[in-house]
């Protein structure tokens, strides 16, 4: 039996990165890194699955070797190696699962499967311990835009889905009518910045429940793109991004208003988003409750977050089968 070093393996592999890190139990990262597929899929403004996990099967090894030679520690001494099981593309989950599987038993280290969406709810406290409970979610991603209510760390419960596409989603489409490439957050926001918005776009389901819809709205900047031939791409940009966020911030005042909330979190590549950091907080200070958000770096999809996770489902004994399962929800382990 050799001593553990008290670390976790976190590798992520879901979608279109390749992400590798080294987590102790108080959510700080000795080492991490990320094999960014953006360059491949920007051609095709969106992800394409199959190259993705032809993608993960070339970098994740390398990957996993850097943060641990980074790191300078021995993995036989790891205390678990934690892996996306899903939800996510189910080829880019396989090679994480398996090559995963395959490292715990050459290294005789226990593996476990992580719900990537409880490792993003755990961002939030990479680093610095920031969620109080119970708390409301705000899960925004390009593969989930959600609702939660979390009574404490365990309790956690679905209270609002996207009927459609998610507002990552959203901002990717957009982006690519706009010939900006992928992903479209970060260019998409950046643009807003320097426009004006010109045009009132929808806002799906602002006014009634927790629920979300967003492909109305990429449709309405379609449509809009079609006839309007001179429409500058700054201002078209800022009036999509204002939607967005009145539809965002809407349902999070909702939600805190009608659940009980020390706080709300926001989560997810979107989180990433200036404007939704702005937007959010003025309506924490609103409605008095704390806003926490992971660190700007942990915002997009990484193994830190799986790694935190990981020592969480280790102290509460939940495991879960190490096979891909691409549709998740929140409330599974
Ligand atoms: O969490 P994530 O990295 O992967 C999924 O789990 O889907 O989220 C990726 C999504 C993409 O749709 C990307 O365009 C969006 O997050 N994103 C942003 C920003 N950075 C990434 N959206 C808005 N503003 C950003 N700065
Ligand atoms: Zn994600």
């Amino acid at each position: 039996m050799t001593a553990s070093n008290g670390l976790v393996l976190g590798i992520e592999t879901s979608c279109d990165d390749t992400a590798v890190a080294l987590v102790d139990p108080e959510g700080t990262v000795v080492s991490a890194a990320v094999a960014s597929q953006a360059l491949i899929h920007t051609r095709f403004g969106g992800v394409y699955p199959e190259v993705a996990s032809r993608a993960h099967i070339d970098k994740i090894l390398p990957t996993v070797r850097m943060v641990i030679e980074d790191a300078g520690i021995n993995p036989r001494e790891l205390t678990a190696i934690g892996v996306t099981r899903g939800p996510g593309l189910v080829g880019s989950l396989m090679v994480g699962v398996d090559t995963a599987t395959g490292l715990g038993h050459g290294w005789n280290v226990p593996v476990v499967g992580v719900n990537h969406l409880r490792g993003h709810l755990r961002s939030a406290d990479l680093e610095a311990r920031r969620v109080t409970y119970p708390a409301v979610i705000l899960l925004v991603s390009g593969g989930h835009t959600l609702l939660a209510h979390m009574a404490n760390p365990r309790e956690i419960t679905l209270i609002g889905n996207t009927r459609d596409d998610s507002v990552g989603e959203a901002y990717d489409k957009v982006a690519r009518m706009l010939g900006l490439g992928y992903p479209g957050g970060p260019v998409v926001d950046k643009l807003a910045f320097s426009g004006r918005p010109q045009v009132t776009f929808p806002r799906p389901m602002i006014d009634v429940g927790l629920e979300f819809s967003f492909s109305g709205l990429k449709t309405a900047v379609m449509y809009y793109l079609a006839k309007a031939h001179d429409a500058r791409p700054e201002d078209v940009a800022a009036a999509f991004v204002e939607a967005c966020m009145d539809v965002l911030v809407a349902k999070c005042r909702r939600a805190l208003l009608t659940h009980p909330a020390a706080s709300l979190v926001v989560v997810g590549g979107v989180a990433a988003s200036p404007q939704l950091r702005t937007e959010a907080k003025a309506l924490c200070d609103e409605v008095g409750v704390d806003l926490c958000l992971p660190p700007l770096k942990w915002s997009t999809d990484n193994g830190a977050m799986i790694g935190l996770a990981t020592w969480d489902y280790l102290a509460t004994g939940n495991s879960a089968p190490l096979v891909p399962r691409p549709g998740l929800s929140i409330e599974d382990y």
